[in-house]
């Protein structure tokens, strides 16, 4: 496994590997079970002849001025041992003031996708995700890229990202992986004390009561959105609902007669620590 701390290395890289196909997954380190499922699907895309290739990067322009960049857990030793037991063949970890020159002027910006849900209470966040990962493709060139459906609105305004600026990369989305408790796995669960740990489960334990009523035939967003939120103040009385919503799963605008796929997305606060999961009703 390589491990590549610069832009000049990884430019050779990608040379010599030029014939090869790269599949990539691009991360913020404090890696979890949850990227190990993402690293081993792009091990299957890439098959024996194909590049795994894994970038670790805290990206200071996805979080807001209140958010935890500076706390944001870092793990490189363990994160490389993780990305090596997967089947990672290069793992890129650059520092920020390589990737980010001082004067730097140029950002990307989305605007519809982002309006809602995570975007609404994170203003500028999917600016930075479009930015970073429009640069990492640029840098990594890679011909697949593996996202997880965790970040249902990330992985959207990717796909929008790829289509809108003619990237030459195929998405994948990697199903949630979650704790034998429900909680879905991220790096931010380590924030919680045990108290909100135990309440934590909340989000799908309520995500899954609206899913058994949609199998009983509600149909109607605010009702499903009621249920969840109802679920959740009563099995989880230390968080605060940042928002419960239900959209239409592509164009995560409100549900329509055209809408094929709906999603309900949550955000909870425990304390400072937001956490987020997800559901598609189908
Ligand atoms: P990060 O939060 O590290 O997540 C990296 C990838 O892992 C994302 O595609 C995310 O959806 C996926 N992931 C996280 N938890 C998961 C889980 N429990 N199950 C399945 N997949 C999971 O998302 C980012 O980093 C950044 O925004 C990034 C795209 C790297 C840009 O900076």
């Amino acid at each position: 496994m390589n491990v590549i701390n610069n832009i000049r290395q990884l430019r050779s890289w990608s040379t010599i590997n030029k014939g090869a196909r790269c599949v990539f997954v691009p991360t913020m380190g404090a890696l979890h079970d949850g990227h190990a499922a993402l690293i081993r699907t792009a091990r299957e895309i890439a098959g024996q002849n194909g590049n795994v290739a894994v970038s670790i990067f805290v990206n200071p322009l996805q979080f807001g001025p209140n958010e935890d960049l500076a706390k944001y857990p870092r793990t490189l030793i363990e994160d490389l041992g993780l990305c090596r037991d997967n089947g990672a063949d290069m793992i890129f970890a650059p520092k920020a003031e390589d990737l980010y020159p001082t004067d730097r002027s140029i950002v990307l910006q989305e605007t519809s996708l982002s309006q809602r849900l995570c975007g609404a209470s994170r203003p500028g966040h999917f600016d930075g995700v479009c930015t970073i990962v429009a640069k990492l493709f640029n840098l990594v060139q890679c011909d697949d890229a593996v996202f997880g459906k965790k970040d249902y609105q990330q992985f959207a305004i990717i796909r929008r990202l790829v289509r809108d600026l003619d990237f030459n990369v195929v998405l994948h989305g990697v199903e949630t992986v979650r704790e034998a408790d429900g909680l879905a796995m991220s790096s931010r669960n380590r924030y919680l004390s045990p108290e909100e740990r135990a309440q934590a489960p909340a989000l799908r334990t309520a995500l899954l009561a609206a899913r058994d009523a949609w199998k009983n035939g509600e149909r109607d967003p605010a009702a499903l959105e009621r249920l969840i939120t109802q679920t959740i103040q009563d099995k989880a009385p230390s968080s605060r609902i940042d928002y419960v919503s239900a959209a239409d799963a592509t164009t995560l605008q409100p549900v329509t007669a055209t809408t094929e796929l709906v999603v309900i997305a949550v955000a909870v606060f425990f304390g400072s620590t937001r956490l987020i999961d997800n559901i598609e009703l189908k």
